[in-house]
C-alpha cells in the first residue's frame, strides 16, 4: 500500500491583539504559562500534524520562535499585516512544493484549545476524498442581516445556518489554486472571503462540513480568554 503523506498546515498568528485590549501579539498572549501560538501548535501536531508553518508579525519573529522552540518541526515566517488571506498565502509558500493530493490545514493560533480529534477528522475527511473540509457547530442564537443603517433585513433560517471553526484542511492543490483565483481578483470583484473555504467555494468548489468541537472557541475578546484560561488549566502545558 502507498505510504499516506504526512498532513502539513499553516498556522496563522500575524494579528494584533487589538480587540483582546493588549499590546502583545494576540498569539503570544499567556494561556496557564504558554502563549497561544503554543497550544495552538501542539494541538496540531497531536492531531497528525507534521510541519507546520507560523505567519507571524514582523516585528515578533524571534519571540515566536523563541515560544515555539521546544515544539519541532515548526517554521516561523512573516505574515501580512494586510489581511488573513494574505498571510495564508505566505505560509503556502512557504510550505514549499507538495503533491496535489498532499493535505493541508490552515488554522488560527487564535484557537489554541482545538482538540486533536478535530484535526484528525478534518484530514481523514480531505483523505476520503473532499477538497475542501471545515468543522462547524450548529449556532444557538438567532441570526439577523441587517443594512448599513442597522435595519434588519432578513431572519435566515437557524437550521440551515452553521459557525465554522479551524483548522480547516484541503487537498493541496484545491487550496493553493483558490488561493491563486482569491489574489487575481480585483478589489471589486473581491468576496469578502474571511476563511480559506471561502476562496475555495468563489471559484466553484464544494467544501465538506464535520464536526467542530466547543473547547475549539475563537479567543478574541477579553471574556473568550478568560474562558480560555479555565479550560486550559485542566490541559498539561509541558
Ligand atoms: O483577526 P482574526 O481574529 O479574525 O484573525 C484570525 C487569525 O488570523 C488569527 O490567528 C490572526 O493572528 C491571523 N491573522 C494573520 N494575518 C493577518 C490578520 C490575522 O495571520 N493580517
Amino acid at each position: 500500500m502507498p505510504q499516506l503523506s504526512e498532513a502539513c498546515a499553516v498556522l496563522t498568528a500575524a494579528g494584533s491583539g487589538s480587540r483582546l485590549g493588549c499590546e502583545l501579539p494576540k498569539a503570544l498572549v499567556s494561556l496557564s504559562g504558554r502563549p497561544l501560538v503554543w497550544w495552538a501548535a501542539r494541538g496540531l501536531r497531536a492531531g497528525g500534524v507534521g510541519m507546520i508553518v507560523v505567519t507571524a508579525p514582523a516585528s515578533s519573529i524571534e519571540d515566536f520562535r523563541a515560544a515555539l522552540a521546544d515544539i519541532e518541526d515548526v517554521l516561523v515566517v512573516t505574515g501580512s499585516d494586510r489581511s488573513r488571506q494574505a498571510s495564508v498565502a505566505l505560509g503556502l509558500a512557504a510550505l514549499g512544493h507538495r503533491d496535489a493530493d498532499a493535505v493541508v490545514l490552515v488554522h488560527d493560533a487564535a484557537r489554541p484549545l482545538t482538540p486533536p480529534e478535530v484535526s484528525a477528522r478534518v484530514i481523514d475527511a480531505v483523505r476520503s476524498g473532499a477538497g475542501a473540509v471545515i468543522p462547524v457547530l450548529p449556532v444557538t442564537d438567532t441570526l439577523k442581516t441587517v443594512d448599513a443603517s442597522g435595519l434588519v433585513t432578513g431572519t435566515p433560517r437557524r437550521a440551515d445556518m452553521v459557525a465554522v471553526q479551524t483548522p480547516q484542511g484541503f487537498r493541496w492543490d484545491v487550496l493553493t489554486r483558490a488561493h491563486e483565483a482569491g489574489a487575481s481578483r480585483s478589489a471589486d470583484e473581491a468576496v469578502a472571503a474571511t476563511d480559506d473555504a471561502g476562496l475555495v467555494e468563489a471559484v466553484g468548489g464544494s467544501v465538506q462540513t464535520v464536526t467542530g468541537d466547543e473547547r475549539s472557541l475563537k479567543v478574541t475578546r477579553p471574556l473568550d480568554l478568560a474562558l480560555a484560561q479555565l479550560l486550559a488549566a485542566e490541559e498539561p502545558s509541558a
